[in-house]
């Protein structure tokens, strides 16, 4: 059976782990690919809202077998805080597996990142101080501590050992902070080890295997395209890939088993932390997007950023992901709103740019070219059908559907499974 890859087409936030809760039900496997704790997914089932940080958003069903696969970086703490969490409100992931290839978020990465942003004052890139970009960082220079490094203490002290020289030096001369000591960290991973040792596993053999025996998967992206490492607003970005093609590379699951590329499209942009931002509303509509939208971070509470649609930033995340499907969500937030502009171009030094600009100057520079579009005042939350939407809001989803090339599936308009039109 062919796999489904979802992932989030604009700064992040867009609502990818209501979307994945939902598709969840007719999964037999929920993969997180990329990314760590730095992401925040809310599922809500009834009166429940979970946050989720490293659990995939499949687990409130109990058929879904959750997995954290290679390409993701572990804070093995909050993992297991996730995980008893979770088990106090009566869901267990005793089903869960976690690739021994995922790294581990060290104490020394999350020193790092406070430190490195501090460092950089204004400058700064806004992340979510959770260590990632570090431990990334170590993966890639091939330093790193892998989840399978848990599985042999012997091992695992060996290598801290070795890395915990230069982490020191780095925290005691460059930033005047306090040397960790190897013994304690040692100590801690320990009780972690006890803790995890019965999760790991080699992830991407068992993916290949459900899915030559007909099992369901959906690869579950965290952040969005314009955060990628690559195609992202770099240095404004994670340090992973979270885009479709990311999704083989961190499950280990080869391009020609995957058939459906979802891309979860807000509709209105966000962003958290720093960086460019050409439709970003400083005004009325921005305050009332942000409120009505409840825009703040679920991992750091920061005040997410809003701003109008951007088409251009759309047509680049169905071209860099190969998007073979689309969902909007969060319609409702614009109930009240009139007119609704999209933004159609970038205008710079005199040229209207109708692609994403090859030039991250361009980006930071332009004027914004809208069209605009009638809004409607009624409250759309309880639609249950296209027909039960007004005419506008069916209008804005044509319109921005006839921008991608590309129909949307379904059409959320609240946090709940049952505030979703399937179209
Ligand atoms: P993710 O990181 O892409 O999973 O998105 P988040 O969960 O961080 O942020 C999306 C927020 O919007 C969450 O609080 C969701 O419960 C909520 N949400 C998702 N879809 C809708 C929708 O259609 N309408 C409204 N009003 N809220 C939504
Ligand atoms: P989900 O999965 C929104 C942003 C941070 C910062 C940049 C780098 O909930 O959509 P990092 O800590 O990753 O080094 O920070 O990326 N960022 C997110 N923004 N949603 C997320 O995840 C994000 N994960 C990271 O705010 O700008
Ligand atoms: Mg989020």
């Amino acid at each position: 059976m062919p796999a489904t890859i979802l992932v989030g087409t604009q700064w992040g936030d867009e609502g990818k782990g209501k979307i994945t809760d939902i598709l969840a039900d007719k999964m037999d496997l929920v993969v997180r690919f990329q990314g760590g704790n730095n992401a925040g997914h809310t599922v809500v089932k009834g009166e429940t809202e979970l946050k989720l940080h490293l659990i995939p958003s499949g687990i409130l069903y109990s058929h879904i077998t959750p997995i954290i696969a290679d390409g993701v970086v572990i804070d093995p703490k909050t993992l297991i805080d996730e995980i008893e969490g979770l088990s106090r409100k009566g869901i267990h992931v005793d089903k869960l597996i976690i690739s021994g290839n995922a790294h581990l978020i060290m104490p020394y990465h999350r020193l790092l990142d406070q430190a490195a942003e501090t460092h950089l004052g204004k400058a700064k890139i806004g992340t979510t101080r959770r260590g990632i970009g570090p431990a990334y960082t170590d993966k890639a220079t091939r330093i790193g501590i892998r989840a399978q490094d848990l599985l042999d203490m012997k091992i695992f002290r060996q290598k801290l050992a070795q890395v915990l020289v230069i982490k020191n030096e780095i925290l005691t001369k460059i930033y005047g902070l306090p040397p960790l000591e190897l013994d304690e960290i040692v100590r801690e991973h320990e009780v972690y080890a006890e803790r995890l040792k019965g999760f790991i596993k080699d992830t991407s053999l068992y993916i290949n295997k459900m899915l030559d025996s007909g099992k369901r998967v959906i690869l579950e992206g965290a952040q969005g395209t314009l955060l990628d490492l690559d195609h992202g607003t770099y240095p404004f970005v994670t340090s992973s890939s979270p885009v479709a093609g990311g999704a083989c590379a961190g499950a280990g699951v080869g391009p020609l088993k995957i058939d459906t590329v979802i891309g979860i499209v807000k509709a209105y942009v966000t962003r958290v932390g720093s960086g460019p931002f050409p439709t970003e509303l400083d005004d009325d509509v921005g305050i009332h997007m942000r409120d009505v939208g409840g825009e703040f971070g679920t991992t750091t509470g920061r005040v997410r950023r809003c701003g109008w649609f951007d088409a251009l930033i759309l047509r680049y995340a169905c071209r860099i992901n190969g998007l073979s499907d689309m969902v909007l969500t969060k319609l409702d937030v614009l109930s009240g709103l009139s007119p609704i502009k999209i933004c159609v171009g970038y205008k710079y030094q005199g040229k209207t740019y109708t692609e994403f600009p090859p030039h991250q100057t361009i980006f930071h520079k332009c004027e914004p070219v809208y069209e605009e579009h009638e809004g409607w005042s009624e409250k759309i939350d309880q639609a249950k059908t296209m027909d039960d939407l007004p005419q506008a809001a069916r209008n804005y989803i044509a319109r921005i559907e006839e921008l991608a090339g590309i129909k949307f599936s379904i059409i959320s308009v609240g946090p709940k499974r049952g505030q979703s039109i399937f179209t």
